[in-house]
């Protein structure tokens, strides 16, 4: 069947097998950021935003996202400037083996974006889902709590 998928602005006609999940669509058209680890809802690295909200590409219908719109991590950096979240975890070591970052950062994206002022607990609590294998967390959880600390909110445009 055919799918138009909407990511990151940009339209997409797609030739998709029914029941097809998100994940493997959004590889195929070339969004490699978009993370296969369990592919069972278990790690949170297939995180993608969906109307602004995080969910698992891993267990989401491709077809259930035609008409809404798609946000993975390629579409942050802009001109070639990272976006204040990409900056913070660079700067507290929040990345490492860069595995997990995709779903961490449009995680917090997502979360700064309802809550520009989050307290460490609810940063957790948004967090929960996304594990990382390298860091510890804690230098993720610093990473956004110094972002709510700065002037000059979310935008790199
Ligand atoms: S690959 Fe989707 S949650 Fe792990
Ligand atoms: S930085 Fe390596 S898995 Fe998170």
């Amino acid at each position: 069947m055919m799918l138009e998928l909407t990511v990151n602005g940009r339209v997409h006609s797609v030739e998709i097998n029914p029941g097809e999940m998100l994940l493997d669509v959004l590889r195929r058209l070339g969004y490699k950021s978009v993370r296969r680890s369990c592919d069972n809802a278990s790690c949170g690295n297939c995180t993608v935003l969906l109307d602004g909200k995080p969910i698992l590409s891993c267990t989401t219908f491709a077809a259930r996202a035609t008409g809404h719109k798609i946000e993975t991590v390629e579409s942050l950096e802009k001109d070639g400037i990272l976006h204040p979240i990409q900056e913070s975890l660079l700067e507290t070591g929040g990345a490492q083996c860069g595995f997990c970052i995709p779903g961490f950062a449009l995680t917090a994206k997502a979360l700064l974006e309802e809550n520009p002022e989050p307290t460490e607990e609810e940063i957790r609590e948004a967090l929960n889902g996304n594990l990382c294998r390298c860091t510890g967390y804690e230098s993720q959880i610093r990473a956004i709590l110094n972002i709510t600390h700065k002037r000059g909110g979310l935008s790199n445009d």
